[in-house]
């Protein structure tokens, strides 16, 4: 059984994207800049957010983080990413989700300008995507086709089952394995919270990429020997004995299921740091492509 190193490998780029900005200083261009906008205090958020700005320091980008209240209105974020829009030296930005309730994911979304928008989350760059067009490729699944090619997994003519539907990680994961070319050419199964029989379609799976929020669900009987498991789960769990009050389990009960697999990722330490690696990834292509 094989360990997909994420924490490793996105080590690994970032060690990539630094000598390619250390290049870029010594020709005396400008390096990249990422803005990450936050609304309100959301532990978690503001702990990603947190760790994207640490990030940057480390590649040598420039970053600049926005906080803006839990009370703030869709009138004023959107007046935020006008300014993000029109600032030069802004190269890309992301909204950290989720929004609090008086505001209109979609609405802001869609008011990311789309050579800025590193996340690809609005419909233009979602819709090159799946036209096979150059874009931004949203950064968790981004990191996992990285980690999958890395690790060189075969993934041609398999069959891939994508637990979840949502915009940021299930969505386009299942567009993105049945592509053409590596990673993708996959047969790819969507299943969400109206599948019936999940057992049956899972254990049919040759690689399982789990997007879904719920501790343990994965468990060994629902898997097929040998498969290949991609868990995307990040659930914080209260545990008072721990010095952060907390710790982070994924959607795949490890324990048992690792010895079945013949490749998994672990929580923490998977596709976490690599959705990092691949925020930075895309901001270097956004500089590269402002550029030009
Ligand atoms: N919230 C959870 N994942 C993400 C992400 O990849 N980008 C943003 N902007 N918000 C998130």
């Amino acid at each position: 059984m094989i360990i997909l190193d994420g924490k490793k490998t996105s080590n690994d780029i970032k060690d990539e994207i630094t000598q390619i900005v250390q290049e870029m200083k010594n020709n005396g261009e400008k390096v990249p800049h990422l803005a990450a906008v936050i609304v309100g205090n959301d532990g978690a958020s503001l702990t990603y957010v947190g760790s994207k700005v640490r990030a940057c320091e480390r590649v040598g980008f420039e970053s600049t983080m926005v906080r803006m209240p839990n009370t703030t209105s869709e009138t004023e974020l959107l007046r935020e990413i006008h300014k993000l829009n029109k600032n030069p030296d802004i190269d890309g930005f992301i909204v950290q989700l989720p929004l609090p309730k008086q505001i209109d994911t979609q609405k802001v979304l869609m008011a990311v300008d789309p050579d800025k928008d590193v996340d690809g989350f609005h419909p233009t760059n979602f819709g090159r995507m799946a036209l096979d067009m150059s874009t931004f490729i949203p950064a968790t699944p981004f990191g996992i086709l990285e980690l999958l090619e890395r690790y060189d997994v075969s993934t041609k003519g398999k069959h891939t089952v994508v637990i979840g539907r949502s915009h940021i990680v299930g969505r386009p994961m299942s567009i993105l394995m049945g592509r053409k070319g590596f990673p993708g050419n996959s047969t790819v199964t969507l299943t969400h919270s109206h599948t019936k029989n999940i057992t049956q379609i899972t254990s049919q799976a040759d690689i399982i990429i789990t997007a879904l929020g719920v501790p343990g669900f994965l468990k060994a009987e629902m898997v097929k020997e040998g498969a290949v498991i991609i868990d995307v789960g990040i659930t914080r769990v209260p545990d008072e004995s721990r010095e952060r009050g907390y710790y982070i389990t994924g959607d795949v009960d490890f324990e048992n299921v690792s010895k079945k697999v013949s490749h998994i990722t672990p929580v923490p330490g998977g596709v976490g740091p690599m959705t990092i690696a691949m925020l930075l990834k895309n901001t270097l292509l956004a500089r590269e492509r402002h550029r030009e």
